[in-house]
């Protein structure tokens, strides 16, 4: 997709992936919409990017996710492209992971980004335009220590492919983006338990080049190699 000038709704815009992003696409020409739940940050990132509207949504809340996307479109005019960076982590073996954890994570990670992007979606026929989600490295790498965490990631991973293939006659493009560890606090911030020993965190800004790169040229996915650790672009 063409960057320059494009309409892009990106959710979870105060996190540290989606302000990053944000920045990024918005140095590239785009007319980002940021959504998130904190307004006192939401207002601060669009001081910084020009006065790029604003949405409050809550990713539990289905009918605010559906809101968020209508509100965006509405305020830029359709949608060029959804960019999905929310998300929450969780740890400890499947034994100490309770069911309260185990449904926020799939809640958050899994049921919000498919209402999020099933809303989007009219809107993305129209523009030919493109999903891209932010699940993770282990949904192709489901991890002991992180099973449910995992689980949430490949579930929304496995409903990008299948949307991918139906929306290929619509035209629209579906990025799945699967980091590695990133030393974003988002460990710190685990809804059950305690993150163990983490490998050699990616940097931030490698991963934001590759996710613009990824935009730009209609990839498929961003994954990493288990490895080298080397990000490689489809
Ligand atoms: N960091 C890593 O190592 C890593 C690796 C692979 C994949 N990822 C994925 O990357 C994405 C971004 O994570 P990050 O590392 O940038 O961490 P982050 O800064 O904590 O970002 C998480 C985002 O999710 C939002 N969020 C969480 N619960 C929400 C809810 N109930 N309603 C609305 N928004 C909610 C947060 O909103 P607030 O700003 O209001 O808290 C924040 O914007 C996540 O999907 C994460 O799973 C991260």
């Amino acid at each position: 997709m063409e960057l320059n000038g494009a309409r892009i709704l990106v959710i979870g815009a105060t996190g540290v992936l989606g302000s990053s992003v944000s920045r990024a696409v918005h140095a590239q020409g785009a007319r980002c919409a940021l959504a998130g739940r904190d307004p006192v940050r939401l207002r601060e990132l669009s001081d910084e990017l020009a006065s790029s509207p604003i949405t409050h949504f809550e990713a539990l809340n289905k009918d605010s996710c559906y809101g968020a996307v209508t509100d965006a479109a509405q305020q830029l005019g359709g949608l060029d492209a959804l960019i999905i960076t929310i998300g929450v982590a969780a740890f400890g073996t499947t034994g100490e992971t309770d069911d309260v954890v185990v449904e926020s994570l799939f809640a958050i990670n899994t049921r919000a980004p498919i209402a999020l992007a099933r809303a989007a979606t009219p809107y993305l026929q129209d523009s030919h335009g493109t999903l891209a989600t932010v699940t993770a490295i282990l949904a192709d790498y489901p991890t002991p220590g992180m099973a449910a965490y995992s689980a949430s990631k490949a579930a929304t991973s496995a409903w990008l492919t299948a949307f991918r293939r139906e929306q290929r006659r619509f035209h629209v493009s579906v990025f799945d983006i699967q980091p590695p560890h990133m030393e974003t606090g988002l460990a710190d911030r685990a809804i059950g338990g305690q993150a163990p020993p983490m490998p050699r965190p990616a940097c931030v800004s490698t991963v934001v080049d590759q996710i613009v790169l990824g935009l730009s040229r209609d990839a498929r996915k961003l994954a990493t190699d288990i490895k080298s650790g080397q990000l490689l672009l489809t």
